[in-house]
């Protein structure tokens, strides 16, 4: 009645290994042995063999020993590294004794014999098996052990005992868990071999500290740590990665968070103060009228290097570089005909949780005042005319349909909020909660489907840099819409036209697994952003603030003055003063959403009219949710991540809607005293202006720089 067994797996060979052997001393017996400490059982495997002959064929035999804890019911040692096709070694204690046997697929019938040696004990913690494997460097079905060059051992683990402990061919269910280690055999070969084989530990012959790596990878070696495992790892400290680690460590779990890059606020340790706050912690991630400066900025150190569209790479990911524009979750972003599941269109009492530990604010600056409202005013009397009404916008978040109001945001205090300033600071006082920086993960590590850790280049956070995770441990990815499908398609996850960039880069494909055991998934498929358009005007009521050019280094002295001592003023909101909504029918009888962020200033303009520029500001027109146009995320050839397929105005009724949205907006621009449109020109008509695809990525922050992938809920500048 063999069950389901130890054998019912896929091999395991990889070149991505977890963990690799280093030559110990056991204290018990002396014997020096290469091996390891699993880190999540603390099971040790060692081996070690005779030497090397100078001539003829080398013996076929070894000495090993398995010390595991008694928690540990039975526990497996492949030979080759994988559980199929290999020489198999099974253990476990039997009263006082251990019973072991050798098994391949079933039992093993070629010729391997094991004896137990002397120093095998157990006691009230631990078991410990020595053994003598005799005719164990190779096996039937061609398998062999590489005694003088480098090869994988792989390991079983279960915490569920054998169905019958006193006989060595005993049924058993498949192991609880498993991994493997890379060995370097040609270091585990020991002159004092017979006398282990007498109970002797010799003379030692030397230090066995060497640490040995089994396959080249991309990843730093050098000293490796013990590693700590982890419940769960979250990969990436943006929004999702901050939001997520908080509650699974508030939940008991024990977390780690790893973000590739490093300190923004001054909350977190950032040290990019404003040149005019010296002597404070203000830096340009906190002070909310800084933003418009992140795009003009040479130092420009936040945005991640690899990834071809704007995405920050610092603690915060894009809410500590973005315009912090906050809306509220509307009822049905939630629906079922959005894709959700029934059981989670009753959001309010999450969306209640998540707006009490962070509020919004449409009145950023501490003073309660408004500042720099003049863009404000003109487009509130603008859409008034278009049937638009009034409303705080967060406090109507259903209200999506001839809206207007105050643009709402996450800052708190008159500084950047958000995940950073709430979410991650309760988890950073919890103790089951690490957060490690400049922390870059490559890929996830596995087992076939299993994830048993992820792969940093930090060797201090476990051997080769590899974080494993416990026993029922899970990885979460949120690396953001680029980063995360980067990790998946280096892990052997996506379409194979993606993982063939891995492979053909040295470095990174040696962190693949195995090609059977790529999983082909639509990785990078189907993603949406939304496209938007600037439209630009002047009106002599309003204030272009330079188009924030001097905000970094030559701030209008008074609005700086007013920031530094009390954190109100201009310098207190960001650059977007006003947003609307529409809803459009269309004909293929689906709804959809124009968006509109008005802002003093703009990013570029074209036009052969004169104008004035200390008078413009921009009206940013955004095609949002029931967005049916698709794209493709991916990486490129430099393994950096990028669109592959433009996601915008692909289906001809998303570009339809958008125009309308256009002409809409301006439509009774004749009523609006004074508010002239500058960009595009009367020489231009909208649909020309609209037609170039260009046009909507060369704005500043707007189409895919502005609108992260997949952003159609939570709305962006
Ligand atoms: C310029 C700009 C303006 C925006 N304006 C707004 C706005 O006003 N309002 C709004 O709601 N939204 C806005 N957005 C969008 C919003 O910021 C994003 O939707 C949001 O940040 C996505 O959160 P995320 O956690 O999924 O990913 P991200 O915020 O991108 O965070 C991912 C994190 O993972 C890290 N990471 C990635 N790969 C790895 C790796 N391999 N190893 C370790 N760490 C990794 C990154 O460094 C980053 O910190 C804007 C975005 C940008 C770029
Ligand atoms: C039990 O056995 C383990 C493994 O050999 C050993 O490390 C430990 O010291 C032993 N405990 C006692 C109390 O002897
Ligand atoms: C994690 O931390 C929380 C809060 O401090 C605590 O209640 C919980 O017991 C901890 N869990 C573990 C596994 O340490
Ligand atoms: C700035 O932050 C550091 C580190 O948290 C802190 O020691 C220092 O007191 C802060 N300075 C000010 C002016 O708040
Ligand atoms: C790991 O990568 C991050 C992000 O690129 C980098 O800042 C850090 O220095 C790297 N760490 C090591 C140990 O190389
Ligand atoms: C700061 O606020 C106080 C109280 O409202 C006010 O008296 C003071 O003038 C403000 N400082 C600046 C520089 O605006
Ligand atoms: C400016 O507008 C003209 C049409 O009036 C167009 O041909 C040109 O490409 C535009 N330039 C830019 C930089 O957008
Ligand atoms: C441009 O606008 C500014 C601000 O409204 C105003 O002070 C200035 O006089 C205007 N310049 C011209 C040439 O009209």
């Amino acid at each position: 009645m063999l069950r389901r067994s130890l054998l019912a797996l896929v091999p395991l060979i990889g070149s991505a290994l977890s963990q690799s052997a280093s030559g110990y001393t056991d204290s018990g017996n002396g014997f020096q042995f290469t091996g390891i400490t699993d880190p999540v059982h603390s099971v040790t495997y060692g081996v070690v063999f005779p030497p090397l002959a100078t001539s003829g064929a080398n013996p076929t035999e070894f000495i090993g020993e398995i010390v595991a804890p008694i928690a540990a019911e039975w526990v497996g040692l492949s030979l080759g590294g994988a559980m199929l096709q290999d020489l198999l070694l099974v253990a476990w204690p039997n009263g006082n004794d251990i019973v072991s046997s050798t098994r391949y697929a079933t039992a093993y019938t070629g010729a391997a014999t094991l004896t137990t040696l002397p120093s095998t004990t157990v006691n009230a913690t631990h078991w410990k098996w020595v053994f003598r494997c005799e005719g164990c460097t190779s096996w039937t079905g061609g398998g062999s052990i590489p005694v003088d060059g480098e090869g994988v051992l792989a390991w079983a683990f279960s915490s569920v005992g054998v169905d019958d402990p006193s006989d060595p061919e005993s049924t058993f269910n498949e192991h609880t868990d498993f991994g493997f280690f890379g060995i370097d055999y040609s270091t585990a070969h020991n002159a004092n071999y017979d006398a282990y084989l007498n109970g002797n530990a010799g003379t030692p012959t030397g230090p066995t500290t060497t640490i040995t790596t089994s396959t080249p990878t991309s990843t730093p070696t050098g000293p490796t740590a013990p590693a700590v495992a982890y419940d769960y790892i979250v990969v990436g400290a943006g929004p999702g990665g901050i939001i997520t680690a908080d509650r699974l460590s508030e939940a008991g779990k024990k977390v780690l968070l790893l973000e590739r890059g490093g300190p923004s606020t001054g909350e977190t340790g950032g040290t990019y103060i404003a040149p005019w706050a010296p002597g404070t912690n203000l830096t340009k991630f906190d002070i909310p009228g800084l933003f418009e400066s992140l795009f003009t900025d040479s130092n420009d150190f936040w945005w991640c290097k690899d990834v071809t569209v704007f995405a920050g790479c610092l603690v915060g990911g894009g809410t500590s570089v973005n315009g912090a524009l906050y809306w509220y979750p509307t009822t049905s972003d939630f629906s079922t005909d959005v894709g959700w599941p029934s059981s989670w269109t009753n959001h309010q009492p999450y969306t209640d949780m998540l707006t009490a530990r962070l509020p919004s604010t449409d009145q950023p600056s501490t003073d309660g005042q408004r500042y720099l409202e003049q863009s404000e005013a003109v487009v509130a009397q603008l859409l008034g005319g278009q049937g638009y009404s009034q409303t705080t916008i967060n406090g109507n978040p259903n209200w999506k349909d001839h809206v207007y109001g105050f643009s709402a945001f996450d800052f708190l205090n008159g500084k950047r909020g958000g995940p950073v300033a709430t979410y991650l600071q309760t988890a950073l006082a919890r103790q089951n909660f690490t957060f490690k920086q400049y922390t870059m993960v490559s890929n996830v590590v596995r087992n076939g489907a299993q994830i048993t850790g992820v792969q940093t280049n930090d060797t201090s956070l476990g051997p080769n840099g590899v974080v494993p995770l416990t026993p029922n441990g899970r990885v979460v990815l949120s690396g953001g819409s680029l980063g995360t499908p980067r990790i998946l398609i280096q892990s052997g996850i996506g379409p194979q036209d993606m993982i063939s960039l891995v492979q053909a880069n040295t470095a990174a494909a040696s962190n693949l697994p195995p090609s059977n055991q790529f999983i082909n998934l639509p990785v990078g498929m189907n993603v949406m952003d939304n496209p938007s358009i600037n439209l630009v005007f002047t009106h002599p009521s309003i204030d272009a603030y330079d188009n924030w050019a001097d905000v970094w280094t030559d701030p209008r002295p008074a609005d700086a003055a007013q920031y530094l001592e009390n954190q109100s003023g201009v310098f207190a909101g960001a650059s977007p003063k006003l947003n609307f909504w529409r809803a459009y029918g269309s004909p293929d009888g689906r709804t959809r959403y124009a968006q509109g962020t008005v802002r003093p200033g703009a990013a570029s303009v074209n036009t052969t009219l004169p104008y004035n520029a200390s008078q413009m500001f921009t009206i940013t027109v955004y095609l949002s949710t029931g967005i049916t146009s698709r794209g493709r995320v991916g990486i490129d050839a430099a393994l950096r991540a990028a669109p592959i397929v433009n996601p915008w105005l692909v289906d001809p009724v998303d570009k339809q809607v958008l125009l309308q949205a256009l002409n809409d907006v301006v439509s009774n621009i004749g009523t609006v005293n004074g508010l002239t449109m500058i960009t595009p020109d009367k020489g231009m008509t909208l649909e020309e202006y609209g037609e170039p695809l260009p046009i909507i990525l060369d704005a500043d922050v707007s189409g895919v720089n502005g609108c992260v992938f997949g952003d159609g809920v939570s709305g962006c500048l």
